[in-house]
């Protein structure tokens, strides 16, 4: 296999941005194939730290970047991206950066309307992004989407104009939102377009001539399966599928291609956003988690909610997402503490199970079972080998690889890129 698709299997933020890094230097293209900008995270290379919301991260590595057709591009924010990190020295050009003349496209009318449908919502939000994600998928499925290819044609702007703002408009005016008209828009999108056109590309037709070249290509997975918009806490959820099988859908290449799946976990649980979450804790240890773990949101800055490590949603999410191998991250975060937790089961109204429901009454019903080893002494940050570990932490990733039914194959010791212990190099599996 000379591919890899890396999917976090949590509610995102389990540290991907390191790991991807690490695999990126060793692939020769990296494809986002889902989400948009919602995603976030930060690079550290050398004495440069990079933040990325849309770009794929090997750009960072000078490798070629692609944005799937499954992605929705903020033609604005890539722009902005483009130029921040071309400020940090790094090169962005036609030739590295390649994005699907299918993608379609966010524009300022869909930020509005999430932002506004969420104030509606009110105490019911779902705490997404408001950037815009939900809307444009929205128009995507409802064949409204302008999409990169439509720049180039102002005619087929013109009408997909009208029939977007008739849509958009009525929705906005109904939530008492401001509308927008046709003439900013045009303004908007035929203003960006010289800037954005030259990077677009057939990129299924790239993509397979790479395969056939023998090119090790990387998939980069943005949120993670429990904001999958199918098999995730749904409605609390993103708006695409952030399982490995979209990696072949949201860039055009074959179900076959997506190669090694890495599912990332954090050696405990963190969430953003609304929705349930029965490992959660609401005491002074989730605020120690929290507190250690410097956790708070990428893109928004909101502090994330914590909690155990929840087998029996990782363990889903294996299944679902096709995990082939876990990287674990974070273990560091956990060094000291007297008792660890893993949920391993759930209780619903008096009765256990390991069954999570769909129905989102009984989720939020949902009450944890927990498992309670013994924590280490000694430390595992910056470990970089299995032996520089503690027994007890050993036994804990052992623990965590027999709820979960499947191997940790990277475990991550700190921030640095080198402080990680590799079991399995994925890209050779
Ligand atoms: P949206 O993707 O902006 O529509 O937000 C929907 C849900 O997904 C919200 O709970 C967000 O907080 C969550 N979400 C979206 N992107 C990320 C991410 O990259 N990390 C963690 N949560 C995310």
């Amino acid at each position: 296999m000379s591919n890899v698709t890396v999917i976090g299997t949590q509610w995102g933020d389990e540290g991907k941005g390191k790991i991807v890094d690490w695999l990126a230097s060793r692939a020769d293209i990296v494809v986002r194939f889902q989400g948009g900008h919602n995603a976030g995270h930060t690079l550290v290379v050398g004495d440069q730290t990079y933040k990325l919301s849309l770009l794929p991260s090997g750009l960072v590595r000078g490798k070629t970047g692609v944005i799937g057709n499954g992605v929705v591009v903020d033609p604005e924010a890539l722009l902005k991206e483009i130029d921040r990190v071309t400020a940090q020295g790094l090169k962005v050009t036609p030739d590295t950066l390649k994005i699907a003349e299918n993608a379609p496209l966010i524009l300022p009318v869909h930020g509005a309307l999430d932002r506004a449908r969420e104030a509606a919502r009110g105490e019911r939000k779902i705490g997404t992004t408001g950037r815009g994600i939900g809307p444009a998928y929205e128009d995507k499925v409802a064949r409204r989407a302008i999409r990169l290819c439509d720049l180039a044609e102002p005619e087929t702007l013109d009408w997909k104009l009208d029939e977007l703002l008739l849509h958009h408009n009525t929705l906005l005016r109904g939530l008492g939102a401001a509308t927008f008209t046709k003439d900013e828009l045009m303004a908007f999108l035929t203003g960006i377009a010289p800037r954005v056109l030259p990077f677009m590309a057939p990129v299924w037709d790239l993509l397979d001539d790479s395969r056939r070249a023998g090119s090790r290509i990387l998939f980069e997975g943005a949120q993670a399966v429990m904001l999958d918009v199918d098999h995730g806490t749904y409605p609390y959820v993103t708006s695409s599928n952030t399982v490995a099988a979209n990696a072949g859908t949201g860039s055009g290449v074959s179900p076959t291609s997506v190669g090694f799946v890495l599912g990332i976990a954090k050696a405990y649980t963190t969430r953003v956003g609304e929705g349930p979450f029965p490992s959660e804790l609401h005491d002074e240890m989730g605020r120690t988690l929290g507190e250690r773990g410097h956790e708070f949101g990428t893109v928004t800055g909101r502090p994330r909610r914590c909690g155990w490590f929840d087998a029996v949603l990782v363990r889903r999410a294996v299944r679902v997402g096709g995990v082939n191998g876990l990287a674990l991250t974070k273990l560091d975060v956990l060094d000291g503490l007297k008792e660890i937790s893993i949920c391993v089961g759930y209780e619903l109204d008096g009765v256990k199970t390991t069954h999570f429901p769909s129905a989102p009454a009984a989720q939020a019903r949902i009450r944890p079972v927990f498992e309670t080893m013994e924590g280490w002494e000694g430390t595992t940050h910056g470990a970089r080998s299995w032996a520089d570990l503690p027994a007890q932490a050993i036994k804990y990733v052992r623990r965590i690889e027999e709820l979960v039914e499947a191997p940790v194959t990277m475990l991550s010791t700190s921030p640095e890129r080198d402080d990680t212990i590799l079991m399995r190099d994925p890209f050779e599996d």
